[in-house]
């Protein structure tokens, strides 16, 4: 006798039906699963066994097939249990369990029966809706996550004694209601706060410019200055996410298995990933292509600490999504994509010995150590920063001395309102940032005063400035403008955008 149930296969952030074919017949013990399957889920054969007897489910005798199609597709990962065993189980009993047509089923099973979360919930939740199905049921730690999508019946459950049980007719499986995604946003008190930072007013008005366009970042300055201060309040003056991103978020961090019981990412993502981090793990890849970092920094921030300590061939990784918002993952079978439109903060000392621009102490690096520290970062890198900041050391005694700062609120409600602008002058393109436009955008978006272009047209060419440098300035000079508060980009929104340029040669 042989039953067919479906499930789904994640490939990059999409996923794909596969129909989970189980036969069996009698003779000698044999169980084979077919259908390009990866060692996960060979292993299956065993967890599934287990699963079933553990659970009191009849368990097939003799020879088992279990058929993975499309055939071509490769299986990896844990999410099949669930499918396999309930096929074996309508097989074994002959028919007579429902809906088997109507439901995709995923899920890992631990060796007595219960199950385990699994990644990727959100997808295959939408691969069941757009192909017409009426519900899926997966690991309960999933359901919340499923939920964020309208259209398909959620149920989550916690074993496969269950879900055999649900699919016989005999018992009810709660349906978790579907979620909406509102504004609403849980005021988290940030750790660090913009009014703790004492001085820096250069470092700070620079921050606030690339919170308001979403700019990439880099400060310099020596050891103690204040640097990682910064950027860990930096978080405490972006934006809510709005909920269109919260949902593009939630789906990379479901991809990822990054996600917290609440299935839901509402906090603007801030990653830092330390200087010693493999280049899959910054960028993403694996066999099965797993999202890294950059793409868990996707609506947030990327903050690399101790900037040229990353290997450079990890940096280089990082112009082509500085440029479009997207990583291409290869790998011997398929390419795929994922969304990587983060900003870029990046922190170092101007040197090895990290005194270099310290008028108060000595370097100690000899010019070639400096010069070997510096090549790290590549000119084509270098060329996607849009703000390069100098932070000096405060002196101690204005450390007492000088008064709070402004807080954070008040800076964020600035960003907010300019971010505001941005979206609303930006509408059919779906653009949320000054950062995010490109080529075409800015011509019609951005319309300097004629001597503001001139200006920049004039520091472009003494600078011997790149043609992408051009725009990054344009494009900084319009969010300068925006947080003023003033449609035209004048010459001094251009000219302070090209303040935070020449900083590091
Ligand atoms: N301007 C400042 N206002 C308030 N505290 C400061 C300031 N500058 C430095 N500090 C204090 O000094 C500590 C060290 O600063 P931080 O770790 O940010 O330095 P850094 O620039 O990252 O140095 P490094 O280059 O060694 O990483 C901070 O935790 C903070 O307590
Ligand atoms: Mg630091
Ligand atoms: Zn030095």
């Amino acid at each position: 006798m042989s039953s067919r149930t479906l499930t789904g296969s994640v490939i990059g952030l999409d996923a794909q039906l596969v129909e989970v074919e189980a036969n069996h017949w009698m003779g000698q013990y044999k169980f084979h699963v077919v259908g390009l399957p990866d060692a996960m889920v060979q292993e299956a054969r065993e967890r599934v066994k287990s699963a079933l007897r553990q659970s009191r489910l009849p368990y097939p005798h003799g020879h088992m097939v279990v058929n993975l199609a499309p055939a071509d597709l490769r299986k990896g990962g844990t999410l099949y249990d669930l499918p396999i065993a309930i096929a074996l189980h309508a097989a074994t009993r002959g028919g007579g369990m429902q809906d088997l047509d109507q439901t995709l089923l995923a899920g890992e099973l631990a060796l007595d029966g219960s199950l385990r979360p699994i990644t990727g919930a959100l997808s295959l939740a939408a691969l069941a809706r757009d192909r017409g199905l009426q519900s899926i049921i997966l690991p309960e730690a999933n359901a919340a996550e499923a939920a964020l999508i309208p259209g398909i019946t959620v149920r989550g459950a916690t074993s496969l004694a269950q879900v055999a049980a649900y699919l016989r007719g005999e018992i009810d499986i709660p349906v978790t209601p579907t979620r909406k995604l509102t504004v609403e946003h849980v005021e988290k008190t940030p750790d660090a706060d913009f009014s703790c930072i004492r001085g820096q007013e250069h470092a700070k008005r620079a921050l606030e410019i690339a919170a308001g366009g979403g700019h990439n970042v880099l400060m310099q300055g020596p050891p103690g200055s204040g640097k990682t201060l910064l950027a860990r309040c930096f978080p405490s003056i972006l934006p809510p996410l709005e909920p269109s991103e919260m949902l593009e978020v939630t789906r990379v961090w479901s991809v990822a298995g990054a996600l917290g019981s609440d299935g839901l990412v509402t906090d603007r993502p801030f990653r830092s990933p330390h200087h010693t981090a493999s280049g899959v793990s910054l960028v993403g890849g694996g066999t099965f292509p797993r999202p890294g970092e950059i793409s868990l920094a996707h609506r947030g921030v990327l903050f690399l600490d101790e900037f040229p300590e990353f290997g450079r061939s990890v940096l280089e990784n990082l112009r082509q999504p500085l440029e479009d918002g997207t990583v291409t993952v290869s790998r011997i079978q398929q390419t795929v994509k994922f969304p990587a439109r983060f900003m870029l903060l990046a922190a170092m000392n101007p040197c090895p010995c990290g005194y270099a621009t310290d008028p108060g102490r000595t370097c100690t690096c000899s010019p070639l150590h400096v010069s070997n520290y510096r090549k790290r970062l590549s000119g084509p890198l270098l060329d996607r920063i849009d703000l390069l900041i100098e932070v000096p050391k405060v002196p101690t005694e204005k450390l007492l001395a000088l008064e709070p700062g402004e807080p954070s609120s008040a800076i964020r409600e600035r960003v907010i309102r300019a971010r505001d602008i941005q979206k609303t002058r930006a509408q059919e393109t779906g653009v949320l940032t000054n950062g995010e436009l490109s080529g075409e955008m800015i011509r019609t978006h951005i319309r300097p005063k004629e001597d503001a272009k001139t200006l920049l047209e004039h520091a472009v060419n003494r600078f011997q400035l790149s043609g992408r440098a051009y725009f990054r300035i344009l494009k900084v000079a319009r969010t300068i403008a925006d947080l003023a508060g003033v449609e035209t980009v004048e010459v001094e929104h251009v000219a302070e955008a090209l303040q935070y340029r020449q900083v590091i040669e």
